[in-house]
């Protein structure tokens, strides 16, 4: 008589030492099977709570031991059988490694084809195989672990805000174009041929709506969509936990963000992370870290010492100095014991990224034991030697790396060697978590590419109200009201109090160079919105797949989505994006550019 596998009596991961003797039932896939020639053949049965040693004896239960011996890894099986104890053979390994099931039936379920890789964390698979057999790299258990983290951190976060008031509130996916800054991805309308509908970068304009329409906390998990140039922690297709709130300052906001992520940390990793956390301006951000996502787990501060090196003979300091830059150092604890090959590799790697180089030198004792400066660019250095040592606090034993130039590219390039001194020094802490809020960012940047000022964050954004009357005259002094929370050198969210009053829109509109006839085309709904009463209002989006990432310990975004996409925006597993029929096309009222056409006939024949 077949098993009832609808009846199974606990998960593969369940069973402990006050289970034995107890009759279960158990299915799941062949993760391993040995045969013991003899009379005893094992398999360790996996499903998602985790692996059962299952033990199958001839002399007792020889049908059973039979179909064993016909098994595979990855065969789909139920078994039926009683707890029993390992006795000296236990596996600490194994949570269940106390117990086996001693199994009296077994029953294939599905026979599995040999699977492209194995289904263990250990094996090395490509990435490419992997998402093509998404399936079966989602039986791995890191992967299963980390949807599981990811099924524990979305329920965390709808428990707190559900709690705090917040209503969660689906925007449209097809809808219009919205200003986040990245490209969007167009759906063809069949109705209005021609026309074409944009999925959401981010429910920005939607829940500001919402704000207005009087739903004054809202929450929900946005899946967002651009089409840019994807790295590791950026997917075409990505999911935020959205907030918006109305009547609130900036405090409230960050009050209650902060708190979710201390619940979040909690409840995943029984971490303790202190609220309020700590908070640093972008500029003392930028002028420290050289970048707005310091990572504070270490030291390493980027000092100016511009003024100290003056007086050296450094060619290539005095030109930068004279051309308007800075020159900046950082100092190593330890470093001088670097060898040349170790510098002389940064000097590569720094190149790579537009450093000129990377001068450098070494504190050693001198005569006597007094500090000096050896090695690199420490001759050119010495008529400041003792001022340099002061100014940066090195000791013996230190190394100096510098950077000079435009303030930009200093701090672009010191904040790199300052990471990756951190990563291959072993200077980075673990199981520690920084967090911060960077505060009071700049309205705006002027891209050279555009010969015009852009927001940083988006144009909807409220000045901080003492900056208000520089919007027209020196725009690029003028600081935001928003916020970055970032923890360990990544940033987990943006968000910012957006502009309530239409006249304020309409000058940070200006500001950005958006004529009115341009606003009026993008953001119509908005401005007759903001027209209707619209309350004050603030809010912020949680990168949930980021957070996953820190969570689980993995760099690769691909680790944390089960269907992601290619860094080239593809999905193996799927194929797509894929060609679509020509009647598809023609109802859409689309035709292809010939040579589109002839790339499409030409894979075809391939
Ligand atoms: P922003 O564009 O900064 O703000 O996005 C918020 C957070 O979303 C995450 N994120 C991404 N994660 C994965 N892949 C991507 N391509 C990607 N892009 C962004 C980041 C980021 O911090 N509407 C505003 C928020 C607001 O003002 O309320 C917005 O979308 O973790």
């Amino acid at each position: 008589m077949a098993i009832p596998y609808n009846k199974r009596t606990c998960d593969c991961g369940a069973l402990r030492p006050s289970d034995v003797g107890k009759p279960v039932t158990l299915a799941g896939w062949v993760n391993n099977y040995r045969d013991h020639g003899d009379n005893l053949v094992f398999i360790d049965l996996r499903d998602r709570g985790g692996i059962t040693q299952c033990r199958f004896n001839v002399d007792t239960d020889p049908q059973a031991t039979r179909v064993a011996r016909t098994l595979r890894k990855e065969d789909c099986i139920v078994v039926r059988g009683e707890v029993i104890s390992r006795g000296e053979n236990i596996n600490p390994k194994l949570p269940t490694g106390h117990i086996e099931v001693s199994v009296h039936e077994v029953e294939l379920l599905n026979k599995s084809l040999t699977p492209p890789f194995e289904v263990a964390d250990h094996v090395e698979a490509g990435e490419d195989h992997r998402l093509k057999y998404r399936f079966l790299d989602l039986r791995r258990p890191t992967m299963q672990r980390t949807m599981i983290v990811r099924h524990r951190v979305l329920q965390c976060f709808r428990n707190f805000f559900y709690n705090e008031g917040f209503l969660e509130i689906e925007t449209p996916i097809l809808t219009k174009s919205t200003p986040e800054g990245a490209r969007d991805y167009l759906i063809p309308s069949r109705v209005f041929p021609g026309e074409f509908y944009a999925l959401p970068q981010s429910p920005q304009l939607f829940k500001q709506l919402l704000m207005m329409s009087g739903f004054d906390r809202y929450m929900q998990i946005a899946r967002c969509f651009r089409d840019e140039d994807l790295r590791a922690d950026r997917q075409p297709e990505f999911t935020q936990v959205d907030l918006e709130m109305a009547f609130v300052d900036l405090e409230d906001v960050l009050d209650v963000t902060e708190r979710s992520l201390a619940v979040v940390w909690k409840e995943t990793l029984g971490v303790e992370v202190p609220v309020p956390f700590r908070r640093m301006s972008y500029d003392e951000a930028m002028r420290d870290y050289g970048i707005d996502r310091p990572d504070l787990r270490f030291d390493l501060k980027l000092l100016d010492v511009s003024d100290v090196v003056r007086a050296s003979t450094f060619n290539i300091f005095q030109q930068a100095l004279a051309a308007g830059g800075i020159v900046k150092a950082i100092r190593l604890p330890g470093g001088a014991e670097m060898t040349r090959k170790e510098t002389d590799g940064l000097t590569v790697e720094i190149q790579g990224i537009g450093a000129g180089g990377l001068p450098m030198t070494k504190v050693v004792a001198g005569q006597g034991g007094a500090p000096e400066l050896q090695t690199g660019i420490g001759k050119f250095l010495a008529p400041v030697a003792d001022e340099l040592i002061r100014a940066t606090g090195a000791e013996i034993g230190d190394a100096l790396f510098f950077a000079c130039g435009k303030f930009e590219n200093v701090s672009k390039h010191l904040a790199w060697l300052r990471s990756t001194l951190a990563q291959r020094r072993g200077l980075i802490p673990k199981d520690r978590w920084e967090f911060l809020w960077v505060i009071d960012v700049p309205m705006f940047e002027y891209s050279e590419e555009d010969g015009r000022w852009v927001s940083m964050h988006h144009p909807f954004t409220m000045p901080r109200e003492e900056d208000l009357d520089r919007l027209e005259s020196d725009p690029g002094s003028v600081r935001a009201k928003s916020y970055d929370p970032v923890v360990n050198g990544v940033e987990l969210a943006s968000g910012s109090i957006r502009i309530h009053d239409q006249a304020i829109q309409n000058r940070v509109f200006r500001a950005l160079g958006i004529s009115e006839a341009e606003a009026h085309a993008k953001f119509e709904h908005l401005l007759t919105a903001l027209q209707y009463g619209a309350p004050p209002h603030g809010g912020l989006a949680l990168g949930l797949d980021r957070i996953i990432m820190l969570l689980t310990g993995t760099d690769n975004i691909r680790d944390v989505i089960a269907f992601p996409k290619t860094q080239r925006a593809y999905c193996p597993l799927t194929e797509c994006p894929s060609p679509v029929d020509d009647k598809q096309l023609a109802e859409l009222g689309i035709d292809l550019a010939a040579s589109v056409k002839a790339k499409l006939a030409a894979a075809q024949t391939m």
